[in-house]
C-alpha cells in the first residue's frame, strides 16, 4: 500500500451533510456518524459508520430523519438478564444497519453506572460487570453476525457527561480491573467486537485515546485484542501520543486544519516521531478486522427491511425487560369491564426514547414535537407507539379514559371516578448532559395527587435510569419501562394486562436519596468548558449494590429486584469444584398458577471478608417455567469474580479459604446459602474466560421445596 492509501484507512470524517462540516463527501451515507474513505484499488469499500446500541441512528440535527426499528434502551435489554435475547436484538439492529448501507456500528456501550444521573446510562448495561459485560457482549455478537463491525465503547471510565472531554478519572489499578475494565473484558470475550472506541475523558492523567496503559498494556497487551482502536468523535489531542500509545483510527473529523491524521501523521512519520511500522500495524488491524468480520467478502448493500419481523424482536425485548417494581394486588388489570384512567407521559401517542448520537427515530417519526433542546442532543423524541391505544386493544371490555396530566387537580378529580389509574411518568436523558434524579416538572406532585384520590394507582416509568420514587409507599403498583422501543406501547399494555408475565429485573439499584451515592452531586458542574478537573473514584470497585452493602445502606430498590405474577422458589443449592472450577447448582420451581420466568442470581462472598464489598454477583440464569414445573440449573462461576486483582502479581488472585455461595432474587435478598472451601489460585490479567455457561435440565415436577428462596407473588 502507498502511504496515502494507508492514511486513508486510518482517517475518519463526520458523515453529516451540514454546512459546519468541512468534509462533505459524496461517499458518506446521508446524516451518518462517519465515513472512512475506501481504497478501491485494493477492494476496500468505504467504512460507513452509524450509531448505536438501540438501532440505526439519525445523526446530528435531523431532518431528514431516518426511520428504523428502535430497540429498547441498553438498560432495558440488560434488565432482561437474557443473553440469547440480547443477541437476537443485536442481530436485528445489525441487519438494519446492513440494509441501510452501514458496515460499522458504533454500538456496545458498556460503561458501568457509577452515577445514576449520567445522561448516557440508558445506552449502557447497568452497574454490574458480569451482567453488563454478558448482555452487551451478546448484543455485539448479534450485530456482527451480519458481517459488519461493531465497537464496544467508551473505553474507559466515561461514566458522566458533565465535562466529558475534561474530566480526569482517578482510580487505582486493582479497582479499575475489577469494575469497569472487567465489564469491557467480559463484553470483548463474549462479543469479539472488531473495534474498541476510546473515550473523551482522561484516566489517571492522560486522555483515554492516548493512554498507553489502557490501550497498549491492558487492551492490546493483557487482553490480546486484535481489532482496532477508534477514537470517539474527534477525541484526539496529540498525533504522536495517540499513534504511539495505541490509537489506530482517528474519527469524526469535521474541520479543516483542526486535527487530521491524513496530514499530521504523515508529517510525524517523516520526522520519525512515529514509525512507519506503527502505521502498518494500524492498517493491518483495520484491514484484518474488516476481512475477519466479513465486511470485505460480503459488502453491505442498501436493501429492504422486514419491519414486521423486527417489531416482534423489539417487542420481545421490551416485554422481557420491563420490571414490575411493586404490586399490591392491583396488577394484572382485571379483564372484566372496569373504568381505567390513563394519565400523563404522552401515553396517548407514544413512548420516550433516549437522545444524542444514539437517537433512533421509529417509523412514523416523532410523536411529540417541540419538546427538549432544539439543537443536538435534542429534541425529545417519542416513538409513535401509544400505550393508551394498546391498552384499549388489550382490554376491550374496559372503559379507558385519558387525561394528559397537565392539570394536576383535574387529573386527581378524574382519578376519583376510576377503578384503577395508570400514571405515566417520563424522564428524558441524552448524551452530553447529566440529569437530576427527580422526575422533571410536576410529575411527582401529579402522582401524589392521583394516589391520594385513588388507592388503586399504578405508576409506569419511562426513564433513562434510576430516579427517586418519593411516592412509592403511597401507590399500589409501579412498573419501570425504561425506554421501551418502537413497540413499547403494546409491550407495556401486555405487561399491565397480564398477557405477558413480567420477568425483568433491575440491572441498577435505585437510591433512596442522593446522600446514599458515593458522589451526591456530579463533579464538575458549573466549571468553565474545557477546564480539566479530577473525579476520584474513591468507591473503587464497590459500584452500585456493592457500595450500598459495604456502607450498610438500604437503597429504595435493590439491584436484581423484579416481581412476577407467579411465585418462584429455589432449592437444592449445591456448590462444588469441578476440574478446579466452581460450579453452583440449584433447582427453580414455579409454584404459582401461571407460566413465568425467574431471574435466579448467585452471589458470592468470602467468609473472612477482604473484598471491596461483602458480596458480588457471581452468576445468573433466567429460567422460564410453566406453572407447576421445575428446572435444574448449573452455573460455572467466572473465577475472576472470586478473586481480587493484585497488581504485583499482574493477575487475579483467589485467596484460599471459605466462601459463601447464595442463591437469591436480588442483592437485598439473603436467599439460601452454602459454604465451600476454595484453593488458592492466580489467573493472568488477560485470562480469557467463558462466563456464565449454563447447563439445564427441565422437568415437570410440581414439588414444594423447603428452605427456599422466594420471589414475592402478586
Ligand atoms: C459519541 C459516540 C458516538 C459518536 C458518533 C460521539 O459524540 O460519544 O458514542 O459513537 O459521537 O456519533
Amino acid at each position: 500500500m502507498t502511504r496515502a492509501e494507508k492514511l486513508t484507512l486510518v482517517t475518519g470524517y463526520f458523515g453529516v451533510q451540514k454546512d459546519w462540516n468541512d468534509y462533505r463527501f459524496e461517499e458518506a451515507r446521508p446524516q451518518s456518524a462517519g465515513v472512512v474513505l475506501g481504497v478501491p484499488r485494493l477492494g476496500f469499500t468505504p467504512q460507513w459508520q452509524s450509531d448505536a446500541g438501540s438501532g440505526v441512528a439519525t445523526q446530528g440535527e435531523a431532518p431528514p430523519e431516518l426511520e428504523r426499528t428502535v430497540l429498547p434502551s441498553g438498560l432495558l435489554t440488560a434488565a432482561t438478564w437474557n443473553p440469547e435475547l440480547a443477541e437476537r436484538a443485536g442481530a436485528m439492529i445489525g441487519s438494519e444497519a446492513r440494509a441501510t448501507g452501514y458496515n460499522v456500528m458504533l454500538a456496545g456501550g458498556v460503561n458501568l453506572m457509577r452515577d445514576p444521573g449520567n445522561g448516557r446510562n440508558f445506552e449502557y448495561g447497568g452497574e454490574d460487570p458480569l451482567l453488563a459485560g454478558t448482555i452487551v457482549g451478546s448484543l455485539i455478537r448479534g450485530i456482527q453476525s451480519n458481517h459488519i463491525v461493531s465497537t464496544v465503547k467508551h473505553f474507559a471510565f466515561n461514566d458522566q457527561e458533565t465535562g466529558r472531554r475534561a474530566v480526569n478519572v482517578v482510580i487505582d489499578e486493582a479497582s479499575a480491573r475489577m469494575s469497569d475494565l472487567l465489564a469491557f473484558q467480559i463484553a470483548i470475550e463474549q462479543g469479539d467486537p472488531g473495534s474498541v472506541m476510546c473515550s473523551y475523558n482522561l484516566v489517571n492523567g492522560s486522555y483515554a485515546c492516548e493512554n498507553e496503559w489502557l490501550l497498549d498494556q491492558v487492551l492490546k497487551g493483557d487482553w490480546g485484542f486484535q481489532g482496532y482502536v477508534m477514537s470517539d468523535w474527534s477525541a484526539q489531542h496529540d498525533t504522536v501520543l495517540d499513534a504511539s500509545h495505541g490509537l489506530d483510527q482517528e474519527t469524526g473529523v469535521s474541520k479543516h486544519g483542526k486535527y487530521v491524521w491524513l496530514d499530521k501523521l504523515s508529517a510525524a512519520i517523516d520526522k520519525k516521531e512515529v514509525s512507519e511500522a506503527r502505521l502498518d500495524d494500524m492498517v493491518r488491524r483495520i484491514a484484518r478486522t474488516l476481512i475477519a468480520k466479513g465486511a470485505i467478502d460480503a459488502p453491505v448493500q442498501p436493501g429492504p427491511i422486514d419491519f414486521a419481523a423486527h417489531a416482534r424482536v423489539t417487542q420481545d425485548d421490551a416485554e422481557q425487560g420491563i420490571v414490575l417494581l411493586k404490586n399490591e394486588s392491583v396488577l394484572p388489570l382485571a379483564t372484566s369491564a372496569q373504568r381505567i384512567l390513563v394519565v400523563g407521559g404522552h401515553a396517548d401517542v407514544g413512548v420516550l426514547t433516549g437522545g444524542g448520537s444514539a437517537q433512533v427515530y421509529a417509523r412514523g417519526g416523532n410523536a411529540v414535537r417541540g419538546l427538549g433542546p432544539k439543537g443536538w442532543p435534542g429534541p425529545e423524541v417519542y416513538a409513535p407507539s401509544s400505550p393508551l391505544a394498546a391498552l384499549r386493544k388489550e382490554l376491550p371490555q374496559s372503559s379507558i379514559t385519558w387525561a394528559d396530566g397537565a392539570d394536576v387537580a383535574a387529573a386527581a378529580l378524574a382519578a376519583k371516578k376510576a377503578d384503577v389509574v395508570i400514571v405515566f411518568a417520563t424522564q428524558w436523558a441524552a448524551e452530553a448532559l447529566d440529569f437530576s434524579l427527580t422526575l422533571p416538572g410536576d410529575q411527582d406532585r401529579l402522582i401524589e395527587a392521583v394516589a391520594r384520590a385513588n388507592s388503586h394507582t399504578v405508576v409506569v416509568l419511562e426513564t433513562g435510569g434510576p430516579v427517586l420514587l418519593p411516592w412509592l409507599d403511597r401507590v399500589s403498583g409501579a412498573v419501570e419501562a425504561w425506554y421501551p422501543g418502537s413497540e413499547g406501547g403494546p409491550a407495556i399494555a401486555r405487561v399491565l394486562s397480564g398477557a405477558v408475565n413480567p420477568s425483568g429485573a433491575l440491572p441498577v439499584s435505585f437510591p433512596r436519596s442522593l446522600e446514599q451515592l458515593p458522589r451526591p452531586k456530579i463533579v464538575g458542574e458549573g466549571l468553565p468548558a474545557g477546564q480539566t478537573f479530577d473525579v476520584h473514584y474513591d468507591e473503587g470497585a464497590a459500584v452500585g449494590y456493592r457500595w450500598y452493602e459495604k456502607r450498610g445502606q438500604d437503597p429504595r430498590l435493590p439491584f436484581g429486584h423484579g416481581l412476577s405474577f407467579t411465585h418462584f422458589t429455589t432449592d437444592g443449592l449445591a456448590a462444588a469444584l469441578d476440574d478446579g472450577e466452581l460450579r453452583v447448582s440449584f433447582r427453580v420451581h414455579n409454584t404459582g398458577a401461571r407460566a413465568g420466568a425467574h431471574v435466579a442470581q448467585v452471589y458470592v462472598s468470602p467468609v473472612a471478608g477482604g473484598w471491596e464489598a461483602p458480596r458480588r454477583l457471581g452468576g445468573f440464569a433466567k429460567v422460564a417455567l410453566d406453572a407447576g414445573s421445575s428446572q435444574d440449573v448449573s452455573l460455572r462461576i467466572d473465577p475472576r469474580l472470586l478473586a481480587m486483582y493484585e497488581p504485583a502479581q499482574h493477575g487475579f488472585h483467589i485467596t484460599p479459604g471459605a466462601y459463601q455461595i447464595s442463591i437469591a432474587s436480588s442483592a437485598r435478598d439473603r436467599g439460601t446459602s452454602v459454604t465451600i472451601s476454595l484453593p488458592e489460585r492466580t489467573l493472568r490479567a488477560g485470562a480469557r474466560e467463558q462466563t456464565c455457561e449454563q447447563t439445564r435440565e427441565q422437568t415437570r415436577q410440581p414439588t414444594r421445596p423447603t428452605n427456599a428462596t422466594t420471589t414475592p407473588a402478586r
